[in-house]
């Protein structure tokens, strides 16, 4: 992975809403990098700031809110230099999302088939016609929808169907990166898993890098190679999926994410939830923003914010470990 260059490249990026009351601190000193053709996770509980990154890296924020610091760069290029015209181009020709609220994402009154060739044709001027209606019915089929249905309306497809639709226009033009947040989360159960199966294979077959968003921390371990967990704005833990279990030492706060997940759980641990609330982010606790959570906390940990401690695909930020530790985990 170290010689591949990174698709997204985040550097020291924190994200502010500017309100009546002050800022809100959404995102704060995030670093993350996602390689070609890999699937990064990112997890957090509801209103850790995942869905304002998503936004920030696809420059899709709203007035309100303001990048405060840092850089985000796909395949190189810092997004943030990218003129309005540049910008119109490059998202989702190299940058694609699905958003948290995909079953809206749908315009109501256009057939699938025209919002696909819509899609195409707006960025492809090369394009004819015919090429964009063949391109359509080939991402129909790739995310195992009958070609038929392109001229359907939405309305007239399931909630599974609509949201692969989405999934197709997101990948039509062949973008390097693509952000899922939270794609499956208003499906039952059964849909979300021939979803996701089929988000994995299609990234397969066509190699494309995905940032998958959700608060579903056993979903993303299985989906996912590498999984960066945020808390409170800040990414504390990034970690392979593989060592996502309680055998391994990891960041308190990640550790009482799987303690209280079943299926992650040995038998011999009892299920837990983390005790406490999310800290407000207008006003961030000193030193380390879990500490009034930790039960591992001590006066350290409530006076200085911990370092970033980076080693191979594996970062963490806390007291409780050091670069010697860190390696001996890895
Ligand atoms: N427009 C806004 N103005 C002020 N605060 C906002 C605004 N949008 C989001 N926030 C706050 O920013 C924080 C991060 O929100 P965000 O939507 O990024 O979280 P999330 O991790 O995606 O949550 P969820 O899992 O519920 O989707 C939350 O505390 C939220 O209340
Ligand atoms: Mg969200």
């Amino acid at each position: 992975m170290a010689d591949n260059k990174p698709v997204l490249e985040i550097e020291d990026l924190s994200v502010a809403y500017v309100t009546g009351s002050g800022l809100v601190h959404a995102v704060n000193d995030v670093n993350l990098k996602v390689y070609p053709n890999e699937i990064v996770g990112l997890i957090g509980e509801s209103g850790s700031g995942k869905s304002t990154m998503a936004y920030t890296i696809m420059r899709l924020l709203k007035g309100d809110a303001v990048v405060t610091k840092g850089r985000v760069k796909i395949l190189g290029q810092d997004v943030y230099q990218l003129s309005k015209k540049e910008l119109r181009q490059f998202r989702w020709s190299k940058m694609a999302m699905v958003f948290q609220s995909a079953m809206s994402a749908l315009n109501p009154v256009m057939t699938v088939e025209t919002q696909i060739l819509d899609a195409l044709l707006s960025h492809r001027k090369d394009m004819t016609k015919e090429q964009a209606r063949a391109r359509a019915r080939e991402l129909m089929e790739l995310v195992r929808i009958d070609p038929k249905h392109l001229k359907s309306y939405p309305h007239e497809l399931s909630g599974g169907m609509r949201q692969r639709v989405v999934i197709a226009i997101a990948i039509a033009l062949n973008p390097a990166l693509v952000i899922m947040d939270e794609p499956t989360t208003a499906l039952d159960v059964v849909v979300q898993r021939s979803i996701l199966d089929e988000i994995r294979k299609i990234q397969q077959e066509v190699g494309f890098a995905i940032l998958f968003v959700s608060h579903d921390f056993s979903l993303v371990a299985e989906l996912a190679s590498r999984v960066a967990i945020m808390y409170a704005g800040r990414i504390i833990e990034v970690t392979p999926s593989d060592l996502l279990h309680l055998q391994e030492k990891h960041h308190p706060y990640t550790e009482g994410l799987l303690k209280a997940i079943p299926e992650l759980t040995a038998e011999d641990v009892t299920i837990q939830g983390i005790g406490g609330y999310p800290p407000d982010l207008q006003d961030l606790p000193s030193g380390c923003a879990f500490h009034p959570r930790c039960p591992y906390a001590t006066d350290i940990c409530r006076r200085v914010r911990p370092e970033k401690l980076a080693v191979g695909d594996k970062l963490i930020e806390c007291h409780l470990f050091s670069e010697k530790e860190l390696v001996s985990h890895v």
